[in-house]
């Protein structure tokens, strides 16, 4: 059975197939990251326009050689994410299946993100607990089985790929600041600023960045020369403190449910320093970290096709718009 994916939901117009079978058998991914990047973040309404600019070529990139005759369902992004950007992946889905006469499957984003890394390791089995880390969200998330997510954990301020954001155009660095803050951080000294781990040790799983963030603030602003070393350091501090964060939450987070397979999946993921942090965890607490392949850490259709995959369309060619900014995961209706 070959799913059909469109991912809309933010600055990527992203388009793939996945074959039960075979796995991902076509994939198509535009970035608007370039268009974005002279705003230093995204622009909704650039984004929706840029969405129905690409995403014919998008779709005919991903397909190759593969017909479209020989789709048998579309899975797309309905949620959570920017509302019109949403609309345009929803209509262009709404037309694909009425064309076709296939079912139409809406997918929540986050969803696809915490499912990602069972394309690539079908032996992760659930009960399992997932670390979802990208611009937008920062959770911690206990995956009970397909559909039963409860959010056990999250960030009360900025999002974690968010911070990395922030604290990057402190740094003059180029929006999305996450990976230029890891490739500094590889020059500077991890100890070098003695940064807040804001409620790393609170007794619940919930996190805070901002007020790391205002402490990178506060010391960029009182070091008068601030050169290529000193940025480095401060990238190098940051990024510690933020992984010491996380790992902290991860580690209290399998001691309260006693889960022995931790996903950590969104943006962030790609972090190598990160995965580096987790490993010693992996060693001395006996569990198993999976992560998604580097290319689908970030926004992608692959994700969407293969949760719309294990799905039954429950109400075939329903045209009805589920399309929602908001669209918490443990508001999820099998
Ligand atoms: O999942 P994603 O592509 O988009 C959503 O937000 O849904 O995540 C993008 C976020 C950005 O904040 C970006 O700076 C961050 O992920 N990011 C990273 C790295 N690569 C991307 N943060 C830290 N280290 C990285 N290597
Ligand atoms: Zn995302």
């Amino acid at each position: 059975m070959k799913t059909l994916g469109i991912e809309t939901s933010c600055d990527e117009t992203a388009i793939a197939i996945y074959d039960s079978k075979d796995g991902i058998i076509g994939e198509s991914i535009h970035s608007q990251m370039e268009m974005h990047a002279e705003y230093g973040g995204v622009v909704p309404e650039l984004a929706s326009r840029d969405h129905c600019l690409k995403i014919v070529d998008v779709l005919e990139d991903a397909l190759g050689n593969i017909s479209l005759d020989s789709i048998d369902q579309i899975a797309y992004t309905s949620g959570p994410g920017l509302l019109g950007a949403l609309l345009i992946g929803e209509s262009f889905a709404q037309g694909l299946s009425t064309a076709l006469n296939i079912p139409l499957i809406p997918i929540n984003h986050l969803e696809g993100h915490l499912m990602s890394p069972m394309m690539e390791f079908p032996q992760i089995s659930m009960p399992f607990i997932c670390l979802l880390v990208s611009g937008g969200h920062s959770m911690i998330v206990d995956v009970k089985d397909k559909g039963q997510y409860e959010i056990i954990g999250q960030s009360q301020d900025d999002a974690v790929g968010e911070a990395f954001d922030k604290v990057a155009k402190l740094l003059d660095l180029p929006y999305p600041g996450g990976p230029h803050i890891e490739r500094l951080a590889l020059e500077g000294k991890s100890d070098a600023f003695d940064f807040p781990r804001p409620m790393k040790n609170s007794d619940n799983l919930n996190m805070s960045l901002s007020g790391l963030k205002t402490s990178v603030l506060y010391t960029v602003q009182k070091i008068s020369n601030l050169t290529k070393e000193v940025k480095a350091d401060i990238a190098a501090s940051f990024q510690q403190a933020i992984s010491d964060v996380l790992v902290a939450k991860i580690k209290k987070s399998i001691e309260i449910t006693g889960r022995k397979e931790v996903i950590v999946a969104g943006g962030v993921a790609a972090n190598k320093f990160l995965r580096g942090e987790f490993k010693k965890l992996e060693e001395s607490h006996n569990i198993t970290v999976y992560y998604p392949d580097m290319k689908y850490c970030g926004d992608n259709a692959a994700m969407i096709a293969f949760v719309g995959s294990m799905m039954k369309p429950s109400v075939e060619n329903d045209r009805s718009s589920s399309a929602r900014a908001r669209w918490p995961l443990d508001e999820l209706k099998e």
